[in-house]
């Protein structure tokens, strides 16, 4: 049985009409099962957020979106003109949200904050792992009858210097894993963690981060001040052989400055789980089309990268929390008219 995270209960609350977009069948399963709590009236809906299918929303107090719903100032005038007054997004990143213009149209906006950062960082992990000893390219080759070990040779992790940048809740996560295995961990965030560094992580500052590190894992949010954080100038200071993770958004790498560290040697691993323009690919079969992308096309060439389609986060117990934590935001709202998990402008 998943974990369940403590949420408060907000019950006998009138029930709420939402109409949820980018359903899918694991999102259905787990909000039906924690709606009996909550009784609100769910409409799940396949569809995208968007211009094009916001009349979907009509006469819906609250809509509930996942990351790929891009809730625009166009969106949000024409969900608020027809009746939506809450926004739940059921993921922790809030950057496909434009909070200006939410916050004018007295729409408010509440998020999952935290529902399993291990999913996440365990994931990070994972990565890490298969990338160092090429766990992905041994699959392949015994599957093949080809039990050579030539060029799958990798690093003990043990002594390594992990940079992480962003120790909130998925990052701190990610810093104990690390930890564990032995590893000196060095972090940047604008707010160091107390706890984290009692443990025994060092902050610096983040050109620290990417001189000193082995590996560097991005668990930061994405916003204009992040974009582009990994860039060609980023990646010259890093030391040669750099393994680059991250979990986070696609956006924090700039796409063609890591093909170029990669093609050169810089780079001699990548794991990423997000990826710039992923919005379009991720979370749909296109395996009968031919690929567009020219970026993702090279990344798929390379045989030290391995990209997950956003996948971090899915776990039974991640999926469990975030339709609790979901419906009892949207309960919290009803019976007081605030959440303790909405989002402001000033975060
Ligand atoms: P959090 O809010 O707990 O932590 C974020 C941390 O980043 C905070 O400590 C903050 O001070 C720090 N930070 C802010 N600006 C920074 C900067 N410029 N440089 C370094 N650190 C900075 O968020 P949480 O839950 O740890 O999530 C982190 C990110 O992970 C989210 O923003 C989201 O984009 C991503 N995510 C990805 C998932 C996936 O499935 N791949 C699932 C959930 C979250």
């Amino acid at each position: 049985m998943p974990t369940a995270i403590k949420t408060p209960t907000f019950t006998n609350v009138r029930s709420v009409k939402i109409a949820m977009f980018s359903t899918r069948p694991y999102d259905k399963e787990s909000f039906l099962q924690a709606n009996h709590k909550y009784g609100h009236q769910i409409s799940f809906f396949e569809a995208r957020l968007s211009v094009a299918t916001a009349s979907l929303a009509f006469g819906y107090e609250s809509v509930c979106v996942f990351v790929h719903d891009f809730l625009d100032g166009p969106v949000l005038l024409k969900i608020a003109a027809t009746g939506t007054r809450l926004i739940a997004l059921r993921c922790a990143g809030y950057n496909n949200v434009d909070l200006e213009t939410a916050s004018k149209l007295d729409l408010t906006v509440i998020r999952v904050p935290a529902y399993s950062p291990h999913a996440v960082a365990e994931h990070a992990c994972g990565l890490i792992l298969a990338l160092n000893r090429n766990i992905h390219r041994a699959y392949n080759r015994v599957r093949e009858m080809n039990f050579s070990i030539d060029g799958l040779m990798g690093f003990d992790l043990k002594g390594k210097t992990v940079g992480v940048i962003g120790t909130g809740a998925i990052g701190s996560a990610f810093s104990q894993i690390m930890l564990g295995f032995g590893c000196r961990v060095i972090a940047y965030d604008p707010q160091p963690n107390k706890p984290l560094q009692e443990a025994g992580v060092e902050y610096a500052e983040l050109n620290g981060v990417f001189t000193g590190s082995d590996i560097i894992s991005l668990h930061c949010p994405y916003n204009p001040g992040t974009h582009h954080l990994i860039d060609s100038s980023a990646i010259a200071e890093m030391k040669e052989g750099v393994m680059i993770i991250n979990t986070s958004r696609g956006a924090l790498l700039d796409t063609a400055a890591v093909i170029d560290g990669l093609k050169s040697g810089k780079i001699g691993h990548l794991g990423i789980d997000v990826y710039e323009e992923e919005s379009d690919l991720f979370y749909e079969d296109h395996s009968n089309e031919i690929l567009q992308d020219e970026m993702l096309a090279r990344l798929l060439t390379f045989p030290n990268v391995i990209i997950t389609g956003h996948q971090a986060f899915f776990t039974k117990e991640a999926i469990s929390n975030i339709a609790e934590t979901t419906l009892s935001g949207i309960s919290e709202y009803a019976a007081t008219g605030k959440c303790r998990n909405a989002i402001s402008l000033q975060k």
